[in-house]
Formats: C-alpha cells, sequence, structure tokens
C-alpha cells in the first residue's frame, strides 16, 4: 500500500501559513497544519475539508517558541511520512533596540531561529536523501535588508536567510535530493502588523503604500516550489517577486576553508 505523505506547515492559523496550507489542499496535498489557536486551525480545517473532502488534514497545537515542544512536535511526527516541510510560524517587533521589550526578544529569538533551526536540522537528517522532498522557510525581505526600528526582527530573518542558502549549498555539494528554499516576502496584509506593533488593529491601508495579500503571497510561494530556484525575494522598493540562486556570499572550495580530517 502506498503511504499517504503530507506537506507540514508551521504557523498556519493565519496570515502566509494558512494561505499557503489551502494552496497546496488545490493540489490535493495532505497537510499536518501547526499553530497555537486550536480553533483557528480547525476552522482551517473545515474549510479545506468543505472544497476537498480526499484530503488529510492533522492538527497539531504547540507552542514553538518552548523548546521541549519543538523537539516532542518533531517525534510526534515520526509516524507520518512527509513530503515538504515549512516553516512559517514567526512574528516581528517594532522598537528601538534600547526600548525593546526583552521577554517579547526571547520568545521571537527561540520562535523565528531556534525552532527552525531545530525543526529543519531534524527534517534533512530523515529526508536530505528522499527524491521530490524540500524544506522551505520563511524569512523576509527584512532578511536581505535591514529596516530601521525593526534591527532585531531583521537579524533573525537575516539568520533564517543566510541558515537556508548555506543549507542549500551543503544539499547541493553534497548531492542530497531535497530542496532548500527560502521565500522572503515583503509587507504582507497578515496579523503580522498587529503583533509586531502590539496593537489590537492594524490598518495596512494607512501605514503602508503598498503591501501583498497572504493570497499573493502564498502564490508565490507556489512558484519558488515549482522552481529549482533557492530564494524567491519580494523587492522592497518595487514589490515584485523574483526567483534566484542563493544571494549571500558562499565561500565554497575557498582554499582558505578548515581542511578535511581524513
Ligand atoms: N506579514 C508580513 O509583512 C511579513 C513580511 C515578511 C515576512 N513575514 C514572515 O512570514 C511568516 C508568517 O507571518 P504572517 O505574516 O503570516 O503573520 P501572522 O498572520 O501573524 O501568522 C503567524 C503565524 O505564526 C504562528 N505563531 C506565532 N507564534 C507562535 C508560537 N509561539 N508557536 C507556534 N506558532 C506560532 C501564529 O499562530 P498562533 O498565534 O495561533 O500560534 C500564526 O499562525 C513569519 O515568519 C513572518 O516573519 C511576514
Amino acid at each position: 500500500m502506498i503511504q499517504k505523505k503530507y506537506i507540514v506547515i508551521t504557523g498556519a492559523s493565519s496570515g502566509i501559513g494558512y494561505e499557503t496550507a489551502k494552496a497546496f489542499a488545490r493540489r490535493s496535498k495532505n497537510l499536518i497544519i501547526i499553530a497555537r489557536r486550536r480553533n483557528k486551525l480547525e476552522s482551517l480545517r473545515q474549510e479545506i475539508l468543505a472544497e476537498y473532502p480526499n484530503v488529510d488534514v492533522i492538527i497539531k497545537t504547540v507552542d514553538l517558541s518552548i523548546l521541549e515542544n519543538v523537539y516532542q512536535l518533531y517525534r510526534d511526527l515520526k509516524i507520518y511520512t512527509l513530503e515538504t516541510w515549512i516553516n512559517s510560524a514567526g512574528f516581528g517587533n517594532y522598537e528601538s533596540v534600547a526600548q525593546q521589550e526583552l521577554q517579547k526578544i526571547e520568545k521571537m529569538l527561540c520562535l523565528n531561529v531556534t525552532a527552525l533551526t531545530i525543526l529543519s536540522s531534524m527534517f534533512v537528517h530523515d529526508y536530505k536523501d528522499v527524491e521530490g522532498t524540500q524544506l522551505i522557510n520563511i524569512s523576509s525581505s527584512g532578511g536581505y535588508t535591514i529596516v530601521p526600528t525593526a534591527i532585531t526582527y531583521c537579524a533573525t530573518k537575516f539568520y533564517v536567510s543566510t541558515f537556508t542558502e548555506g543549507l542549500a549549498q551543503e544539499l547541493k555539494l553534497s548531492n542530497g535530493k531535497m530542496q532548500v528554499k527560502v521565500l522572503a516576502p515583503a509587507a504582507t496584509k497578515t496579523e503580522f502588523g498587529k503583533v509586531a506593533n502590539n496593537v489590537r488593529e492594524y490598518n495596512y491601508d494607512r501605514l503602508f503604500d503598498t503591501y501583498h495579500t497572504s493570497q499573493e503571497v502564498a502564490e508565490f510561494l507556489l512558484r519558488l516550489y515549482d522552481s529549482s530556484y533557492v530564494v524567491g525575494l519580494v523587492d522592497r522598493e518595487t514589490f515584485a517577486f523574483e526567483l534566484s540562486e542563493p544571494k549571500f556570499p558562499y565561500a565554497g572550495n575557498s582554499t582558505y576553508n578548515q581542511k578535511i580530517q581524513n
């Protein structure tokens, strides 16, 4: 019997993750959707099943800013065969470094950096030699350009960009079969604005001249998924979406690298 394969999406209860789940459901992909708010994940599941009753949607509620939950989640998913892993869970913070609230920053580092690294590493460990598998990490245009008043958030996203590009390079060098990719959206109308600014209401029309919808960004993600490129970046100035090879300098086979020990 052929085993069902699943696409895992963290941060699926809202915004880009939510629309990405719907976009893959349209392609009849089975889904494992992850976030803290069960009611939002339940309504996503109902929405998907109403249109695509043959798609299997599994819900996992977990706070990924707590390290032991991250390991437990991955252990719980070992019973499933996975095809693609998408790390979309993440949040931002608008504040100067001197003024930023450190408890929020701690959580942001745990989620945006630690959880993403641990989940990516375990997925790559288990699936790097499996044809057709993909890891897609959601960075930001702020993971390629430093944005004022969002320095620490951008630093987490520079980490996501460099870690993911580096991992893509590593797998290419070692002839891994998994494709590793980074999606870097610019301003997108989601719950991001509310969370990053600690407010109940956030008006994207008033606060941005231009932004994308989360449906548009989910379409960008599908274009990246369908391509063999590593980076899908939205230009912060033009809002154009472009697929490309990795952007950061890579030392590759430089003679100045540490020698491989025999
Ligand atoms: N919107 C933008 O302008 C923009 C631009 C560039 C990049 N991004 C990136 O895009 C990704 C998705 O963000 P979004 O714009 O879609 O924002 P969003 O609507 O706020 O979605 C964030 C998702 O992350 C989940 N999440 C937050 N904290 C979590 C935790 N501790 N444990 C588990 N899940 C958690 C949220 O679910 P729960 O609250 O239910 O847990 C939600 O599903 C993020 O990585 C963000 O940095 C966003």
